[in-house]
């Protein structure tokens, strides 16, 4: 392993040492561009079941997709710490089903951790695999993977019970050996006092800017998803009408015989 490789160990040491951005991708060469613009931690998000493969939510992907697609990214990353995110009855139904899968993405796929959606309740879960050797990102407040027992995407711990309970959830989840956290749509206050109360690294999406860590989904941030899209998501670029104006423009050179040019010709 290179010295400047991201490893699970340096991104909880991140913990009060300043912020830092992390985020998705789901093929080789997105992946090598986020890579090479220094992000230290990768996520193969579930959310691809949504991005990349067109389902309505989280629920479908299947582990033979996650693990097709964290190969991918793994190939093309040589800095950043990659974290498989574990797709839904990966990893609820035992230990034994998390350790088994968990277990595939290191040794099939390459990567160097994995993420799993719960609160204190997967603390068993997080432990084991952490005993086992793998490295486990944790996620809690919105959940996308329990989004039928939610009701919907929408902001969690806004009553003061709820919060309490995140707290404990983010506290049991150090306990069992995370070595970062994911906080998922909550108010900004919540995801301070998260931050706060653990010694781990907090990693947010909608969770406001007191979060030791951000994450956003690559394709919202460059602007490649639809119109509608959460409040959390800044959009840094405008890819998806610069792909369509290209796709355009070739279409025209081609219909009225500019494209292939000479210059793109063998002599
Ligand atoms: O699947 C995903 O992309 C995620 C991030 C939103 C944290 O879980």
């Amino acid at each position: 392993m290179s010295a400047t490789k991201w490893t699970a160990v340096r991104i909880r040491a991140m913990k009060g040492q300043g912020k830092f951005a992390c985020l998705t991708a789901y093929d080789f060469s997105t992946a090598r561009l986020v890579d090479e613009a220094g992000i230290p931690l990768i996520l193969v998000g579930d959310s691809l079941a949504m991005t990349m493969l067109g389902y309505d939510t989280t629920l479908p992907v299947t582990m033979a997709a996650m693990l097709h697609h964290a190969a991918a990214v793994a190939r093309g990353v040589s800095g950043a710490l990659v974290v498989a995110d574990m797709p839904f009855m990966s990893y609820q139904v035992s230990v034994a089903q998390a350790l088994e899968n968990a277990g595939r993405f290191i040794k099939e796929a390459g990567a160097d951790a994995v993420k799993i959606e719960g609160g204190r309740f997967r603390a068993p879960t997080v432990k084991a695999l952490i005993e086992n050797g793998i490295p486990v990102l944790a996620h809690i407040g919105l959940t996308p993977q329990s989004i039928h027992t939610l009701g919907g995407y929408k902001v969690q711990g806004k009553k003061s019970e709820e919060a309490q309970r995140l707290v404990e959830d983010a506290q049991a989840l150090e306990d069992a050996g995370a070595f970062a956290i994911v906080l998922e749509c909550l108010p900004p206050a919540l995801g301070e006092a998260i931050t706060k109360t653990v010694g781990i690294p907090t990693i947010g999406i909608g969770a406001g800017p007191h979060c030791d860590g951000q994450i956003l989904v690559t394709h919202d941030l460059l602007g490649i998803t639809g119109e509608v899209s959460p409040k959390f998501i800044k959009r840094y670029a405008a890819l998806g009408a610069s792909m369509k104006q290209a796709f355009s423009e070739y279409k025209r050179e081609v219909e009225q015989g500019h494209f292939p040019g000479p210059e793109h010709c063998y002599t």
